[in-house]
């Protein structure tokens, strides 16, 4: 009997932390890997691509709170991971393509970094 009780205390226990865990925004592994993506996107992108402003005089369009808009800057679609990723691979008309520089695991990283932004 006494065990039953013990049970039923684990388990309301376990009820009360799992969704505590689950609201925190950003665990301690996620921070690391937004700061790994921003510290790529720094070294990488940041030269062309603003992102602490909507308007930017670079060579690229701004990527401020890109993941709000409705669409990309200049594409007409909606802004979704794989475009990002494609395009970070294989570049455009003005935009080096980065698939010797970076792995697909570190193009990833950027993209966590800009879905934060
Ligand atoms: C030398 C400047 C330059 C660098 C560095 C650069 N870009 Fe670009 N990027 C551009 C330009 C210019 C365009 C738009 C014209 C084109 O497609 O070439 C663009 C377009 C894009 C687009 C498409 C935007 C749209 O609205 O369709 C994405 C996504 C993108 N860049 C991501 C990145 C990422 C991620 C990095 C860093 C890994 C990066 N770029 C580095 C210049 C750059």
């Amino acid at each position: 009997m006494k065990s039953a009780v013990n049970l039923t205390l684990i388990l309301v226990a376990l009820a009360v932390t799992i969704p505590a865990f689950a609201d925190r925004p950003n665990p301690a592994w996620e921070k690391g890997r937004i700061q790994a993506g921003q510290a790529l996107y720094r070294s990488n992108c940041v030269v062309c691509h603003d992102v602490d402003q909507p308007k930017s005089q670079k060579f690229g369009p701004s990527f401020h709170q890109l993941f709000r808009k409705e669409k990309m800057p200049m594409s007409a679609m909606k802004p979704n991971r794989d475009y990002i990723k494609l395009r970070t691979r294989f570049g455009g008309s003005f935009m080096p393509a980065f698939q010797k520089t970076l792995t697909p695991a570190q193009i990833d990283l950027i993209v966590d970094y800009l879905q934060t932004q």
